[in-house]
């Protein structure tokens, strides 16, 4: 096998050689380099994840995620705002209610703190793409992304019934998407049939497909206030291991109505979104995570990195790799960043 694909790239790759070819002569100049470049960034690439509070004036920094707030809806219309004039089309909304319990209420609550955030983003700026995460960890007591019984098992099939109230309620208050992220089996046919039943036919769903149960959503669990009080996420969420079942996993959602696939992490997880690209024709999405986040943030903070440099360097990656959007805490600082060059 591997044979084979060498004997099929060599007559390529080998078609002249030195002095002949000489890779150098095209990366002379900047321009002679921007002429060859074969992937590029740009704003409408990425989706600006928002974490939203009650309250009023809140503007709560998230202690490892430097640059990344808590924000009460007025701040995280500025925050919208902001986006929209820099080129990015769309942001995905994250709640942290006012209470928690073991289903959650809030979560489907037309008073939610998600619900109010979308209409008044929605009344700010109409023309911007607002997400929202479905998903239950951030409003159950329990911390699990779904109903638990009394073995401590967080139980699929009752769990998709709120999903589905969950997206709906999104919908009512003008959610544009919706972005089922709990990795229960069957979750994106729920949510397509509720959305359908309740008049929301044109409403498309980016599915959380290939989830990894991953140590890099540490930072996040600050941010969401939403790690598991027992057990971990490992009976939902996939194995860091496994490639093949990434693909399974995209196929399932992609029959079962998804619009949009993702894969998440990124950096990590870049022969996945690699893989997913090649095998399916829909449009790929990435999530670069708190974690990726954080540890760029951090050595930029020792001076043991630039920043700038490595942050688009990371995303190019993502890109390059196959995804057709990134969700990136960096979204705003990046578009600016492009918007200099
Ligand atoms: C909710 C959810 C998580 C993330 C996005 N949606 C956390 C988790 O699964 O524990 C992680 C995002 C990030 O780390 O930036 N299920």
């Amino acid at each position: 096998m591997q044979k084979q694909k060498w004997a099929s790239v060599f007559p390529v790759v080998g078609a002249g050689q030195f002095p002949a070819v000489r890779m150098r002569r095209l990366r002379r100049t900047d321009a002679l380099r921007r002429m060859v470049q074969e992937t590029h960034l740009q704003p409408s690439d990425f989706i600006y994840p928002l974490f939203v509070v009650h309250g009023k004036g809140v503007r709560r920094e998230v202690p490892s995620m430097p640059g990344v707030y808590q924000l009460s809806v007025d701040q995280a219309v500025q925050e919208a705002e902001d986006a929209y004039r820099l080129g990015i089309p769309a942001v995905i909304l994250f709640g942290i209610p006012a209470r928690k319990d073991p289903i959650g209420q809030e979560n489907f609550a037309p008073e939610g703190i998600v619900q109010k955030a979308i209409r008044a983003i929605k009344a700010a700026v109409p023309e911007l793409v607002v997400i929202t995460d479905v998903c239950m960890c951030e409003y159950t007591d329990h911390g699990h992304c779904g109903i638990v019984d009394d073995e401590q098992e967080v139980v699929n099939d009752p769990t998709l019934e709120i999903y589905g109230k969950v997206a709906v309620s999104h919908a009512e208050a003008g959610a544009d998407m919706v972005a089922p992220s709990g990795m229960m089996d069957g979750q994106v046919g729920a949510i397509r049939a509720a959305l359908d039943a309740a008049g929301f036919g044109h409403i498309p769903i980016m599915a959380y497909a290939a989830k990894y149960a991953s140590s890099f959503y540490g930072p996040f669990r600050d941010a969401a206030q939403s790690p598991p009080r027992f057990g971990d996420r490992r009976g939902y969420q996939m194995n860091p291991a496994n490639a093949r079942e990434a693909l399974r996993e995209v196929a399932l959602d992609i029959a079962e109505g998804a619009d949009i696939v993702m894969v998440k992490p990124a950096l990590a997880y870049l022969d996945i979104i690699r893989q997913v690209r090649e095998a399916f024709p829909v449009p790929v999405a990435a999530y670069q995570v708190s974690g990726e986040y954080a540890m760029i943030k951090a050595a930029a903070q020792r001076g043991w990195l630039d920043e700038r440099a490595v942050a688009l360097e990371s995303l190019l990656a993502i890109k390059r790799a196959g995804a057709d959007l990134i969700l990136t805490y960096f979204a705003k600082d990046a578009a600016r960043w492009l918007g200099r060059n």
